[in-house]
């Protein structure tokens, strides 16, 4: 048994914030992140949960696929800013979605957690555990940025993308590849909270995300151009006949690097940064959703997925429409 996305969703906050609006409260310019990202705009969660996102996305997926709700057997959701500690936002969608036959879990793998849960997804299914998934990547990090450090808020946006992955005669998925490196862990950084049970001693402090760009920026040109080409040998496939690559959407310049190094026309590469920002775990799944929206991936289409982030770690698929 194989597995193929049947069915895609997303949803974004309904507050827009332009590069414009945070020079109106910060020290920076519409010049600086465009040119260095080219980020244009975000969407920011101001009455969103992540919840309410994460089912909006679910119920278009789960409409687009034909599948209800109960026939679920698995909901898998990549997150690392869920509304709660406990239950995981999987569990939340769950009740949201009244999925009462599903098995629902978490992955933390930041901006990679998309493709894990993917990957994740395809093993339950290629194994016959489970016949009927639904994944989901979605992120509100503005509560997880220090919004005095403007050399990381600026970067980030909220928002949530779904797919449903079905059993298939036929393959969807061709070929996964994924690594890890968490001896670089520090480049992209967030800890949890400080333990303060009665026995430590010393002030809680809350933290954010902090990031090292220049060592991010290195490790992803350097390490997604390798996975991809990887996975797309691994499907026994070249380069060019690939359609479309769906990248995490962290950066123009990595993006446009990855095109180089691969030499693969930009005009492959679909973005939507310039109005959404890196949405970490949602990243992935709001382009995809976007892109079919949009009617760009026909039947047969040969298409990449890949993610890449803290761990540091990353992940590539190549999958057939
Ligand atoms: N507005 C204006 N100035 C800013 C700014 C902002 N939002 N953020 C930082 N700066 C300033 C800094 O204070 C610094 O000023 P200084 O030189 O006077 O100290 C200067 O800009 C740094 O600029 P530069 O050296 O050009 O930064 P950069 O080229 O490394 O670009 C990133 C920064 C973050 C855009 C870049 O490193 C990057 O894209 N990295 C990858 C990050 C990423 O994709 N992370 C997510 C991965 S999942």
């Amino acid at each position: 048994m194989r597995s193929r996305i049947c069915g895609t969703g997303s949803a974004l906050p309904k507050r827009e914030v332009t590069n414009d609006d945070l020079s109106k409260i910060m020290d920076t310019s519409d010049e600086w992140i465009k040119s260095r990202t080219g980020i244009g705009a975000r969407h920011l969660a101001v009455e969103e949960t992540l919840t309410q996102l994460a089912a909006q996305a679910a119920s278009q997926a789960l409409q687009e696929a034909g599948v209800r709700s109960e026939e679920l057997d698995m909901i898998i959701a990549a997150t690392l800013s869920a509304d709660n500690i406990l239950p995981s936002l999987s569990c939340e969608l769950q009740r949201e979605l009244g999925a009462k036959n599903a098995v629902a879990f978490d992955i933390n793998a930041a901006c990679s957690g998309f493709l894990f849960a993917l990957q994740t997804a395809d093993a339950y299914i290629r194994c016959g555990q489970c016949q009927k998934i639904l994944i989901v990547g979605g992120e509100i990090l503005s509560k997880m940025v220090d919004w005095n450090d403007r050399s990381t808020c600026v970067l980030f946006g909220d928002g949530a993308g779904a797919a449903v992955i079905q059993g298939s005669e036929t393959p969807g998925i061709l070929s996964s590849v994924s690594g890890s490196d968490g001896a670089k862990g520090e480049a992209l950084f967030c800890k949890n909270r400080e333990n303060h049970n009665p026995y430590v001693k010393g002030a809680t402090e809350v933290s954010y995300v902090s990031m090292n760009g220049q060592e991010v920026y290195k490790f992803a040109v350097r390490t997604v151009p390798k996975a991809i080409l990887e996975a797309v040998n691994k499907a026994g496939l070249l380069i060019e006949d690939i359609d479309l690559f769906v990248l995490h959407q962290a950066n123009m310049r990595i993006i446009e690097s990855v095109s180089k190094r691969l030499k693969v026309p930009i005009e492959k590469f679909p973005v939507n940064l310039e109005t959404c920002g890196n949405i970490s775990a949602g990243s992935v799944p709001v382009l995809l959703d976007a892109v079919n929206q949009k009617g760009m991936l026909k039947k047969g289409d040969k298409i990449v997925l890949a993610g890449f982030g803290a761990g540091l770690s990353w992940g590539a698929c190549v999958l057939v429409w």
